[in-house]
């Protein structure tokens, strides 16, 4: 049994081949934390909680008979606001009586084969009988509030999945004032901080910092992700590198405004908490109503960042992404949005169409500017009827048009949004987000709409349903451009308007929800801005999300090296365009680090860019699985090296070896030989391009050839490719 309660010590394990986490149920059914790293077999575990001696101004329990207890410095497994434990508190509840001090002590268990779904939020599953469940049951007698804790672990993976169920069993009602998904307190602040920030154009810079002593924090406070701050964390040894050490990583399964905080206690601990942002967070539960947490996904590595990834990349696909396309080949498409922005019409679609098919490729999508009467980005959010001006003869026509020359059709949407400038906000101006008494402000001309209300949700998804459902439309680009202000609902009584922002995210993920399931066979990718929603949350519903506006390659490197900490590269929407002084195959080259597809004017293409555009098709179909399925290895990353980019995709059979280098400026070491990692040493692995066969331990250790490279003058932006195959 991969998890265990050890009666004597009171101890619960959870094991994996690689991981093990534990916890005890302490004296007075304290619930504490003792440990979450590399396996280990042993059972008693208990003198992990002691982290020194406690100072007089610690508070203790004189139940506890032990002199080295104290709330205050013991891990704890889920911590409480004001009852003994002065470091940030995972759980803070108010009370009927006005106070917030919170104590919850474990009642009961049961472990049970399976993971149950999260109702109203997007969670791991286990879709082939791996997983397994432990629930504790923590009460707090004075309030009545039962905390029901949820860990999952997976047979194949150093992951466990966490979450928190709080039931409000009083007879009062009380408020969530904090209600985190997970806590970790871990034994040395020997560690970095790995995480990445952004803005729009330029998302996911990874940074490494030392933890210091104080609280540190990653938060959203705009209602959705946003590209400012990604629900991601990484705790890192300080000695942790690419691919040694130990790591780690945390991600959480949200769409909206997250916090991941880091505390140093003074004994030099961290605490980790990762949750709900407490900020413009409260929550009222009457006697009888249950709130669930959102989940919090942790992956253990002793193989560095690249471990993390590897593992994060695989379990996603695995137990993560729903959609039926996650596993399924998906069309390599173009889309309309650079190539024509709102300038368009059916017949320039179709010449889109039909010089897409001459070039192999296999879906148009139409982007933005179809509906209601949208030429620019000020009005027709809302609208979601076609424009006939623009498509004459209408929707069906044209796709029967774009069908029959052999090219599957897409469609873009931004089912959350509405200008006041259109028929939606004429009628409904009550459906726009907006405080009391106050105007909403503006963001791209348009403002959200309130989908804490079943009424706006079932007048977006009937009209979404009318259009999709009388059409052969096969992919939905889901778009998310402004954030949320004024936040208020019209339809909130007052002691509920500070659930808002939770009740937002779950009115999108109802909608989500509602608009996959009823076309399963639709290919989802999400967008926001770019990749301002690229979180967990988003890849349940679509397994691919649009990584960022900015398509220039080399801009794209530092975006899409940093997604890739813990999300899939078949996730990671890149596509070749024509906004870029960078050579068509360094653009492909990136691109093919993600979903690859085009995003140009084809009919602007030389004839010689066409013959390189047939190849880059041919080698989108060569790579497929090995890129979709394959391990990724970030092996230079440009945020620590101003000149080069290089990583590589090794085969999980390890067979093959697509290896690929960027240069964004020339640097005097680029012919050193490269150690390429993750190979067979006891394989020979031969270049397809030279015919020259190399063991693996050769290029493992002695590094790749590339002294007769030709990298050009000044080596800008230009690439090289390498595919490998062993016998
Ligand atoms: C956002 C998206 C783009 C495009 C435009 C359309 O900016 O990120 O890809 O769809 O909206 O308005």
């Amino acid at each position: 049994m991969p998890i265990t309660f050890d009666e004597q010590h009171r101890i619960f394990k959870l094991d994996t081949p690689s991981f093990t986490y534990a916890l005890m149920i302490y004296q007075e059914n304290y619930l504490t934390h003792l440990y979450c790293g590399a396996r280990i077999p042993d059972t008693d575990l208990s003198y992990l909680i002691y982290r020194g001696r406690f100072s007089s101004l610690s508070p203790y329990n004189t139940k506890v008979d032990d002199p080295f207890f104290s709330a205050d410095i013991t891990p704890m497994e889920y911590p409480t606001n004001g009852a003994g434990d002065f470091r940030i508190a995972a759980l803070s509840v108010r009370n009927a009586n006005g106070d917030a001090v919170t104590d919850i002590r474990y009642v009961s268990h049961k472990i049970y084969d399976g993971k149950p779904a999260l109702p109203g939020l997007p969670a791991t599953f286990d879709r082939d009988g791996k997983a397994q469940t432990l629930e504790i049951e923590a009460l707090d007698t004075v309030t009545g509030v039962k905390a029901v804790l949820l860990y999952t672990i997976f047979e194949d993976y150093p992951v466990l999945a966490r979450s928190v169920r709080l039931e409000n069993t009083g007879n009062a009602p009380v408020v969530l004032e904090r209600a985190y998904s997970a806590c970790l307190d871990l034994p040395t602040m020997d560690m970095d901080m790995v995480h990445f920030y952004g803005r729009w154009n330029k998302e996911n810079t990874t940074v490494r910092h030392p933890l210091q002593h104080g609280i540190q924090s990653i938060q959203s406070k705009r209602g959705m992700t946003g590209p400012n701050h990604n629900p991601f964390l990484a705790l890192a040894k300080s000695s942790a590198t690419e691919e040694t050490g130990e790591v780690w990583g945390m991600n959480l399964v949200y769409s909206g405004n997250f916090a991941f905080d880091v505390e140093v206690d003074t004994q030099g601990c961290p605490r980790v908490l990762m949750g709900i942002n407490p900020t413009d967070f409260r929550w009222h539960l009457e006697p009888g109503e249950s709130f669930q947490s959102p989940e919090a996904v942790l992956v253990y590595s002793n193989t560095g960042l690249g471990g993390m990834s590897r593992t994060f990349h695989h379990f996603y696909l695995d137990h993560l992404c729903r959609s039926q396309w996650t596993k399924k080949k998906r069309p390599l498409l173009i889309n309309s949005w650079e190539a024509a922005f709102f300038d368009f019409d059916d017949d320039k679609l179709v010449e889109f169409a039909k010089e897409a098919k001459e070039l192999g490729i296999e879906m148009l999508v139409m982007d933005d500017g179809w509906f209601g009467d949208r030429n620019d980005d000020h009005r027709a959010l809302g609208d979601w009827y076609v424009n006939e001006k623009k498509l004459k003869g209408g929707l069906s026509h044209l796709i029967e048009r774009v069908n029959a020359l052999g090219v599957k059709f897409g469609i873009w949407y931004e089912p959350e949004m509405i200008n006041p400038d259109s028929d939606l906000y004429r009628a409904h101006p009550d459906w726009a987000i907006r405080a009391k008494g106050r105007e909403h402000s503006i963001s791209r001309y348009q403002c959200v709409l309130d989908m804490t209300r079943q009424d706006v949700r079932d007048n977006i998804f009937q009209q979404m349903y009318d259009v999709i459902s009388k059409n052969n439309i096969e992919y939905i680009k889901w778009d998310c451009n402004r954030h949320i202000t004024e936040a208020a609902s019209a339809v909130l009584p007052p002691e509920h308007q500070g659930e808002f922002f939770h009740r937002y995210v779950l009115g999108v993920y109802d909608l989500m929800d509602r608009i996959t399931t009823a076309f399963p066979h639709i290919l989802l990718e999400n967008c926001s801005s770019g990749g301002g929603r690229f979180d967990p949350g988003m890849l349940y519903f679509s397994p691919q999300i649009w990584a960022s506006d900015n398509t220039d390659p080399i801009e794209r490197l530092t975006i899409q090296f940093g997604a890739s900490l813990c999300y899939p590269i078949p996730s990671l929407g890149a596509h070749v365009s024509a906004n870029s002084r960078a050579s068509l195959k360094t653009r492909a080259a990136v691109a093919m680090c993600g979903t690859f597809g085009y995003e140009l004017d084809p009919r602007k293409l030389t004839e010689e860019e066409r013959d390189i555009v047939r190849k880059q098709v041919a080698d989108y179909h060569k790579y497929y699985d090995l890129i979709h399925y394959g391990d990724f290895y970030r092996i230079t990353s440009p945020t620590e090296n101003p000149f080069l980019c290089d990583w590589q995709f090794v085969s999980q059979d390890k067979k093959e070896v697509l290896f690929t280098r960027v240069v964004m400026r020339h640097p005097e070491n680029m012919y050193l030989p490269l150690c390429l990692p993750g190979l067979d040493p006891e394989k020979f692995y031969t270049d397809e391009e030279t015919g020259k066969v190399y063991s693996g331990a050769l290029l493992m250790h002695g590094g790749l050839d590339l002294s007769s490279y030709d990298f050009g003058e000044n080596g800008d932006g230009t690439s090289i490719v390498k595919y490998f195959v062993a016998k």
